[in-house]
């Protein structure tokens, strides 16, 4: 291990990470021979490279127990969105998962059918329904919707020094397998853009932009959970997420109704809009006997 060229130190460094965990193994090696070419390949400089590491340290630097600047440049590199990729394959028809985002709470409040879950909120009335099936179609009752998004002013309940639990909640689907409830529209909003990686979205000439959307996580017994968004049809950033998220399987019209009548039936105020998603789960494969 002397006199290393810049043809063969990565063997040597190779040789140096052994373990008995085969799948860190397989990790490692793949890294080590990736990162050495990519510098070999672009002949990365002293200057780019020390660059870079400090780049990361005032990465490391924004992150607290609010603020994760990690799982940002992650999503906004696109790598959140490839780990969802390969993870989530599904059969055709299935409802396609997204990123999960920073926003979510494991603690919102468990809610009737019906209920709304922004009563503190100004906004345009939306009321959200359908329903959860199997890939044939057969009602899944119980399956549980844990459901987030942000204001019309684009801000999550956490991002507010109040931090009061708002436009969030948890639903139970009947024995139809339906959901409704009622919220305010959500609008486009940046991804919190004043540190680092706003810093590179700049310097690429990228908008810190998410198209509206509503979060789900969607799970049942007997079925794999799936974590996804619906999207507001013709929001402007369809076309340019930030986050590389989004999905037309995922996009849906919230259409307005101008009824006082119908509006008096679901609780709104006329006018208001509907939406209706409805999710279509995977049966977790069974284990082989
Ligand atoms: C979100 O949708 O909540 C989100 C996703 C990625 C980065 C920031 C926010
Ligand atoms: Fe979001």
């Amino acid at each position: 291990m002397r006199n290393l060229t810049e043809d063969n130190v990565t063997e040597a460094v190779l040789q140096q990470i052994k373990t008995d965990n085969p799948r860190l193994q397989q990790i490692m090696n793949s890294l080590i021979r990736n990162l050495h070419n990519f510098i070999r390949e672009v002949e990365l400089t002293e200057e780019e490279w020390s660059y870079t590491i400090q780049f990361l340290t005032r990465v490391g630097h924004r992150c607290d127990d609010r603020r994760q600047e990690f799982i940002l440049l992650s999503d906004t590199l696109g790598v959140s969105i490839l780990v969802d990729a390969i993870n989530h394959r599904k059969p055709a028809g299935a409802t396609e998962s997204t990123i999960l985002g920073p926003f979510y709470r494991a603690k919102a409040p468990n809610l009737e059918l019906g209920a709304n879950i922004a009563l503190k909120e100004e906004g345009e009335p939306v009321v959200v329904r359908g329903q959860v099936t199997d890939l044939d179609g057969k009602p899944i009752a119980n399956a549980l919707l844990d459901v987030w998004h942000a204001s019309a002013q684009g801000l999550y309940d956490i991002q507010d020094p109040s931090q009061e639990i708002s436009m969030r909640g948890r639903f139970l689907t009947n024995t139809r397998g339906e959901y409704w409830f009622r919220t305010i529209k959500p609008s486009s909003y940046p991804i919190p853009h004043d540190g680092p990686v706003g810093e590179m979205l700049a310097e690429f000439r990228r908008h810190p932009y998410r198209p509206a959307h509503i979060h789900f996580i969607v799970s049942a017994e007997g079925y794999e959970t799936v974590v996804t968004h619906i999207f507001v049809e013709g929001d402007p950033y369809l076309d340019s997420d930030a986050v590389f998220a989004v999905k037309n399987s995922l996009v849906a019209d919230f259409v307005l109704n101008d009824s006082v009548e119908e509006a008096k039936r679901w609780g709104v105020v006329a006018p208001f809009y509907t939406v209706e998603y409805n999710f279509k789960l995977v049966p977790v494969k069974k284990a082989r006997p």
